[in-house]
């Protein structure tokens, strides 16, 4: 009998409010397996599951931040944080940022980290946002060629970004534009 291929699997990019047990079992475990690949977003070392458990937690209740998920067959393999400004910087009000995203490594090469970013993208439109800003460490390499293709632009280095594994890692600043806006006169 001739060999069947294997099904295709399904992927799912969407924000969420809540996540249940599962959902929550498996955001943690593709974040710390993100945080053992060397994957960024802040930790270098796994800080144990309770930890994870309770910093998801609290992100679904900070009213500035909203959490995107991505799913594979289902699965939740990788996240990212859409964070509004502060209500009290109304000159930036037009400008969230994109922060913590990543894609499990089990999970990567299908595009979902493409469709992760292009869903906050989505989300920071519908809030009326025109600008989306993003920051890297020069050593995601796969991260930094995602963006730019994207149309992110670089706009500023930093050379004391992140301290891994007491070695001094740069940083790179990027925005994108969302919406065309009116620029601002002289004297605003
Ligand atoms: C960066 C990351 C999110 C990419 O996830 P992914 O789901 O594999 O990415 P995609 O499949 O959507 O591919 C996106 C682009 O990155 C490219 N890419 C993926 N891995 C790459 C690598 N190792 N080197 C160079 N480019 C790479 C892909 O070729 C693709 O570009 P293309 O569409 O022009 O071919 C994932 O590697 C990751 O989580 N890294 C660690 C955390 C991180 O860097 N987060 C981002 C900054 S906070």
């Amino acid at each position: 009998m001739p060999e069947r291929a294997p099904p295709t699997p399904h992927f799912l990019v969407e924000p969420v409010e809540e996540l249940d047990d599962d959902d929550l079992a498996a955001l943690c475990e593709a974040t710390d397996a993100a945080i053992i690949d060397g994957g960024g977003f802040g930790w270098v070392n796994p800080p144990g599951r309770r930890a994870l458990e309770t910093y998801y937690r609290g992100v679904l209740l900070v009213p500035e931040r909203e959490l995107l998920v991505a799913r594979m067959d289902g699965t939740i393999v990788g996240s990212a944080h859409l964070v509004k400004p502060p209500r009290n910087n109304e000159a930036q009000s037009f400008a969230a940022q994109l922060m913590h995203a990543f894609v499990a490594p089990y999970a990567r090469g299908h595009g979902l980290a493409r469709m992760l970013t292009q869903g906050v993208e989505t989300r920071a439109r519908e809030l009326g946002y025109h600008v989306l800003n993003l920051d890297v460490r020069e050593t995601q390499t796969a991260a930094i060629h995602m963006y730019e293709t994207l149309g992110y632009e670089r706009w500023g280095m930093h050379p004391n970004y992140a301290m891994v594994r007491g070695k001094v890692v740069q940083g790179f600043y990027y925005f994108k534009r969302l919406k065309q806006r009116k620029t601002a006169a002289p004297d605003a």
